[in-house]
C-alpha cells in the first residue's frame, strides 16, 4: 500500500454496518484493532505522524522501520503507555481508549518487552500466576496452579522447558520471552505485542522464540513483531509495515515485499522495487508495497 492510506485500502465500510471506522478495509473479518491517524509528538519532536494501520487475528504483523522511525512509540500508544497526541484507535471495530497498560489488559493487548517483567527468583508457575494466583480453602492452589501454567506452555507448544518449577533467572533468553508470553495467553491477551525478541538470542533461542509467534498466530492471537532481523520478519510474518521517520510508508502481505524492497523502505520511506509482478489493484489488501510511495 501506499503511504497516508486508510490501513490496507481505502474501501469503505461495508453497507449495512455502522461506518465505525474511517477507511475499514472490506476484509472477511474485521480486523482486531485498527489504528487512524495515529500521531505522537514529545515537544517538539514529531515521534509519530498520521499512522493508519489495520491489524488482524491469527496473523503476524511485523513493525521494520530504522532507529528512531517511532516503532517502539507506536506500539507504547498501543499498549496504553503513551496516549497518542491525535488519531484514534478501533478494537474489533469500536472507538478504544487506553489511558494506561491496565487499560490495554483489560482489552486483550499485552505488550512483551525486552527487559521483561519476570522475576528471577520466583519459577515459572509464580511467574505466570502472578497476580492471578488461584486460591483454595484459603491456600494457593498449587496444584491447579501447575496445571494451568503446564497447560499453557504447552497449548504455545514450549517444550524446552526442564520444570516449570525452575526460577526463572536460570532460563535462556528464548525461555524467558516463552514464559513472558505465556503469561500475557493465561491472562487472555488477544494482541501479543513483542519488541525485538530475538534481539539477544542465538540462534537455537531465536528459533524457539520464532516458532512461539507462529504458534500464537496460529492459534488465532493478533502478534505485532518489532524486529530489525529480516530473516525473522520473512520467516514469520504474515504482514509487513514499514515507518519511516515516523509515517507508515508501506503495509501489506509480506510476500508482496522481498528484501531489498523491504531495505528500501526502511532506509529511504520508498521503494522503484516491482515485486510479485506488481500487483497494485485497487482494492486488493496489501497492495503497493512495490510502488514508489510520494
Ligand atoms: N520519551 C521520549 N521523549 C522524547 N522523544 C522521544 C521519546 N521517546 C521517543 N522519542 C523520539 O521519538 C522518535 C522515535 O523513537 P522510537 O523509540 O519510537 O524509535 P524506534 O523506531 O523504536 O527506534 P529503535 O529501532 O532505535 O528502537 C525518536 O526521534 C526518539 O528520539
Ligand atoms: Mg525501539
Amino acid at each position: 500500500m501506499v503511504a497516508g492510506s486508510a490501513g490496507d485500502g481505502a474501501t469503505p465500510a461495508t453497507a449495512g454496518v455502522a461506518p465505525r471506522v474511517p477507511g475499514t478495509t472490506m476484509t472477511d473479518e474485521e480486523p482486531l484493532l485498527q489504528l487512524r491517524g495515529i500521531g505522537k509528538a514529545f515537544g517538539p519532536v514529531q515521534a509519530l505522524s498520521g499512522v493508519d494501520l489495520d491489524i488482524p487475528a491469527g496473523q503476524v504483523t511485523a513493525l521494520a522501520g530504522d532507529n528512531g522511525a517511532g516503532k517502539t512509540t507506536l506500539i507504547k500508544c498501543i499498549a496504553g503507555i503513551w496516549q497518542p497526541s491525535s488519531g484514534e484507535l478501533f478494537w474489533k471495530g469500536k472507538p478504544v481508549h487506553l489511558h494506561s497498560p491496565k487499560d490495554a489488559t483489560a482489552v486483550g493487548i499485552a505488550a512483551v518487552y525486552q527487559d521483561l517483567a519476570l522475576c528471577d527468583n520466583l519459577d515459572i508457575v509464580q511467574n505466570m500466576l502472578l497476580g492471578h494466583e488461584k486460591v483454595s480453602f484459603g491456600l494457593l492452589d498449587e496444584v491447579s496452579m501447575e496445571l494451568t501454567a503446564k497447560q499453557t506452555l504447552q497449548q504455545l507448544s514450549v517444550t524446552s522447558v526442564r520444570s516449570i518449577r525452575q526460577p526463572v533467572g536460570s532460563l535462556s533468553g528464548g525461555q524467558r520471552q516463552a514464559v513472558a508470553v505465556a503469561k500475557a495467553v493465561m491472562q487472555d491477551a488477544k494482541l501479543v505485542i513483542m519488541d525485538e525478541p530475538t534481539a539477544a538470542l542465538g540462534v537455537s533461542q531465536t528459533e524457539i522464540v520464532l516458532n512461539l509467534i507462529r504458534t500464537l498466530a496460529d492459534s488465532g492471537h493478533a502478534v505485532v513483531l518489532i524486529s530489525h532481523n529480516l530473516n525473522d520478519v520473512f520467516r514469520v510474518a504474515d504482514r509487513l509495515a514499514v515507518l519511516y521517520l515516523g509515517r507508515l510508508v508501506a503495509a501489506g502481505p509480506a510476500a508482496d515485499f522481498d528484501r531489498q524492497s523491504a531495505v528500501e523502505f526502511m532506509t529511504t520511506g520508498a521503494s522503484t522495487r516491482e515485486v510479485n509482478g506488481g500487483a497494485n489493484s485497487a482494492g486488493s489488501p496489501g497492495v503497493g508495497a512495490n510502488r514508489r510511495t510520494e
